[in-house]
């Protein structure tokens, strides 16, 4: 309850002091004609709120542009394949998008260089392997918003019940603990209670989340940094087993269609004890009216390496090559990844800021107690930079493989054979 008064209170006083520290007469506007600009922005489930109070804030500042907020795909790859489409018809539909932290390679052709528009002092402000992730041939392709990473998700009020002191550090320790706060749920009489939801459906999170498995197992993490295909090892082969007996045991058998969302409603709907999540859960989780006092985070779980692993996540600002308004387009880019605009965002969504100073706020520091300016250090990309335009069929056939497994319909030994083949004849040896 004190948690929930807090964000309540946060939410409240924040837009009034943070704005208050920015001079709207500082704000760039990229141009003094009257444009109207598209902006691809979050579906419902995402954060569309804060995005349309940050739209609110540039025009404010800003009145000759109009940004129009149009709804992107919650599904990265629809969204992906609903740009390139555009971009490949050199469209100027959409001036501004969302990028993934995995997609400047794949859309760095269509993006235009933003060094140009954006001030030193601000690209400096950005942690640096955010703007190394950005940076492609040399063009700053994109500005980082907000960062994510995969976490545990758990219910302190049961772990209690069942006796449970810590939350679990190991797989095999959730694997037991997931099973005895299920048998016990169920026998008092919740036939909907779960074990553990993650997101198991055939799509980028299974890519984050078996990443993950598969890392902290001490399998590799798919491609390395120097190119080294790394998915066929035993290490991988029993994290993916371990991860294929919790389907249908401590996960729901519907686990293997489930995307963020549907692990979020069922943890909010009281019937999990266990969640792998990205941050931005943490403030709904917060608000929540049956879980918004009984839960808290930790590291996700360490695998036989002896550490846990967790996929690095998040979201930039891009601008297309084909905006008719490009001064008006950089220019709402740069206001809405700016330290002012970070804050109120971040705090919004409870997802890490790119800013590195916003780290040392303390409204930030209140809002989400997990931040800390070393997470893109301490997490684990996925091989996006070294496989650059491919990355997107790398993780479309990884995430196929690890489907498979989970299903039942492949042997892991066998799925990842294949998988290593396929990704051979992809990418060369
Ligand atoms: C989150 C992450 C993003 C990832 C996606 C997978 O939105 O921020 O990087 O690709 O989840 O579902």
């Amino acid at each position: 309850m004190r948690k929930h008064l807090l964000l309540i209170v946060l939410l409240m006083v924040l837009p009034f002091s943070a704005v208050s520290g920015q001079d709207a007469a500082a704000v760039d506007c990229g141009t003094t004609d009257e444009v109207t600009i598209t902006y691809v922005g979050d579906p419902a489930g995402g954060h569309p709120a804060a995005e349309a109070a940050a739209i609110e804030r540039y025009m404010q500042a800003c009145p000759n542009i109009t940004v129009e907020r149009i709804e992107g795909s919650a599904n990265g790859q629809e969204l992906l394949s609903t740009y390139l489409s555009a971009f490949e018809a050199q469209s100027g539909d959409f001036d501004v998008i969302r990028v993934d932290v995995i997609w400047p390679g794949v859309l760095a052709p269509h993006l235009l260089d933003l060094t140009p528009y954006v001030s030193q002092e601000q690209i400096d402000s950005y942690l640096p392997a955010l703007v190394v992730n950005d940076t492609v041939d040399g063009q700053l392709v994109a500005l980082p918003l907000r960062i994510g990473f995969g976490m545990l998700y758990y219910r302190t009020d049961l772990l209690e019940k069942y006796g449970f002191a810590a939350p679990p550090a190991t797989w095999d320790e959730l694997t037991e603990m997931a099973q005895v706060i299920q048998d016990g749920e169920r026998a008092e009489g919740n036939a909907e209670f779960w074990g553990f939801v993650w997101q198991g459906n055939a799509y980028e999170g299974l890519t984050t989340n078996a990443l993950e498995w598969q890392v902290s197992n001490g399998g590799g993490s798919i491609v390395s940094p120097e190119g080294e295909i790394q998915v066929n090892n035993p290490e991988t082969v029993a994290a993916f087993e371990r991860a294929a007996g919790w389907v249908g045991t401590i996960s729901p058998p519907g686990v293997t269609s489930y995307a963020e969302e549907d692990a979020r409603a069922m943890f909010h709907a009281g019937n999990a004890a266990f969640m792998r999540n990205w941050p931005f859960a943490y403030a709904t989780s917060l608000t929540s009216e049956f879980i918004g006092d009984k839960f808290d985070v930790a590291p996700l779980p360490a695998g036989d390496s002896g550490v846990g692993a967790a996929a690095l996540g998040g979201w930039h600002i891009g601008v297309s090559r084909y905006s008719e308004h490009p001064e008006a387009a950089a220019a709402f880019a740069a206001f809405f990844t700016s330290a002012e605009s970070e804050l109120l965002y971040s705090i919004a969504t409870s997802s890490p800021p790119a800013v590195a100073s916003l780290y040392e706020n303390p409204d930030l520091q209140a809002a989400m107690p997990f931040a800390r300016p070393d997470i893109v250090e301490v997490t684990t990309p996925r091989p996006s930079t070294v496989t650059a335009e491919n990355y997107n069929q790398v993780s479309t056939l990884y995430f196929t493989a690890v489907h498979s497994i989970l299903t039942g319909e492949e042997d892991a030994e066998v799925a990842l054979e294949l998988l290593e083949l396929d990704l051979q004849a992809l990418l060369g040896e």
